[in-house]
This record gives C-alpha cells, sequence and structure tokens, in this order.
C-alpha cells in the first residue's frame, strides 16, 4: 500500500535526518515506529502524508510515485490518510464538534449525512459532553482524542498517529490503544509513532526503529 525504497532526508545543508529508509506498509497493518527524540519519526510521518518531499529514493503511495505526482492529485491521495499531529492543530474558534465535522464540511458533504457519525465518534473518544466545548478549554488529553476523532471522521484507509498518547494518563493511553486496534481490526492500516516502552509493550505488533537516520525493523 506504501513503499519506501532508499529514501534520504535532508533539511537545507543539514546532514541526513534519513538515511537509505527502506520499508512498507501492508494493507490493514499495525506498526510502532519508535526511536529517540530528534531521529526523524515526525519527518516520516511527514513524508508519509506527503507534506515534505524525500531528498532522494522512492516513494509510492497507493500504487502512485510521490515524485511525479501534480500538486493537485496530493489532496486526493491525502484524503485517503488519517493524520494526529504530535501538536494537534485543532482550530480554537471552533467547537469540538466543527473540528471533527471540518474535513468533511470541507468535502461539501451534507451535515445532516454525517452529524450523528461526529457525534458517535465523540463518544466513542470519551467527550460526548464536550461536544460545544472549544480547545482552549480542554486538557491535552482532551485535545489529543478531538484530533484522533477528526482523524477518524472520514474512514482512512491509513491512520498515522504521532505520539497520540504523549498527554493522557496510562489508562487513557491504553483506551487509546484499544480504539487503534478496533479501527485495524475493521481494515485500517496503523501506524504509531512513540517512544511509550509501555504503550509498545501491551501488544505484539511490527516495531520500525529509528537511530542514527537509518530504520530497523522488528517483525
Ligand atoms: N523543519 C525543519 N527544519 C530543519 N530541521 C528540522 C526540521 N524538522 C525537524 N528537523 C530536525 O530533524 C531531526 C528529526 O526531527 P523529528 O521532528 O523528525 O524527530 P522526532 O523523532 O519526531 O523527535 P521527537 O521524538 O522529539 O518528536 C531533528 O534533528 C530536528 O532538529
Ligand atoms: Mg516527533
Amino acid at each position: 500500500m506504501i513503499r519506501f525504497e532508499n529514501v534520504g532526508l535532508r533539511y537545507g545543508m543539514e546532514t541526513e535526518v534519513l538515511r537509505d529508509v527502506s520499508f512498507h506498509i501492508p494493507e490493514r497493518s499495525f506498526q510502532f515506529l519508535t526511536g529517540p527524540s530528534g531521529a526523524g519519526k515526525t519527518s516520516l510521518l511527514r513524508l508519509l502524508f506527503m507534506s515534505l518531499r524525500p531528498t532522494r529514493g522512492s516513494i509510492t503511495i497507493f500504487g502512485h510515485e510521490t515524485s511525479t505526482l501534480a500538486r493537485h492529485e496530493l489532496p486526493i491521495l491525502r484524503r485517503r490518510i488519517g493524520v494526529v499531529f504530535q501538536d494537534f492543530r485543532l482550530l480554537d474558534h471552533m467547537t469540538t464538534y466543527e473540528n471533527v465535522a471540518l474535513p468533511l464540511r470541507v468535502r461539501g458533504k451534507d451535515e445532516s449525512s454525517f452529524r450523528n457519525d461526529v457525534v458517535d465518534l465523540l463518544k466513542w473518544v470519551g467527550l460526548g459532553d464536550k461536544l460545544h466545548a472549544l480547545p482552549p478549554v480542554l486538557s491535552g488529553g482532551e485535545k489529543q482524542r478531538v484530533a484522533i476523532a477528526r482523524a477518524l471522521i472520514d474512514q482512512p484507509e491509513v491512520l498515522l498517529a504521532d505520539e497520540p498518547t504523549g498527554n493522557v494518563d496510562p489508562h487513557m493511553a491504553r483506551r487509546l490503544l484499544r480504539l487503534f486496534l478496533e479501527l485495524n481490526r475493521s481494515g485500517t492500516a496503523v501506524v504509531v509513532a512513540t517512544h511509550d516502552l509501555g504503550l509498545m509493550e501491551q501488544i505484539d505488533a511490527r516495531r520500525m526503529i529509528l537511530n542514527d537516520a537509518q530504520l530497523d525493523i522488528y517483525a
């Protein structure tokens, strides 16, 4: 579904952040992406989301070699990918409900066709009583769950989550992990970037480990 071949990435004239990175993400798979702070996890996720281009190598996403894609083709592919950013990127002037509904509104969908889905998803992540709250009054963990709901509302084929449990207590972290597993069982490929060893020990998933700009894979 997604394939990296000998991908290298550098920012400006710095040394390479990623060097000769090759892997593939099969359909319906679940993997952790780990490695120390600054190892390049977020950078790798940005390549997966096509918000960054590799300096060298080849990235194929849903059968498309990304270097040959025209700019206007990117949003169509991105729609099939859900992302939870490390810094959430919620819109502060919109309610929880509106933040989650936004991707569907942008696509011009009829509000009545998705209203219940948005409410159900927010209940599923435990925010049924915060539908009308604005992000600035939410806790870090609550914001994180809004970001997760927004990433899932359009039923992506792949979910990329960058430290999705970085702001929640261990109990909520387990709940979110179960939520990702449930999603994965229903057919979505999931990539969770984390340095939370306790989280990774809870399930037997593939681990992709970044170290010194290179990627090791443990099945
Ligand atoms: N926009 C940028 N411009 C220049 N250098 C960058 C940029 N973004 C990241 N870097 C550098 O690339 C390296 C990898 O950063 P990245 O954010 O991908 O790491 P990370 O593994 O996600 O770290 P963390 O666990 O702290 O989130 C770091 O050395 C960082 O300073
Ligand atoms: Mg990061």
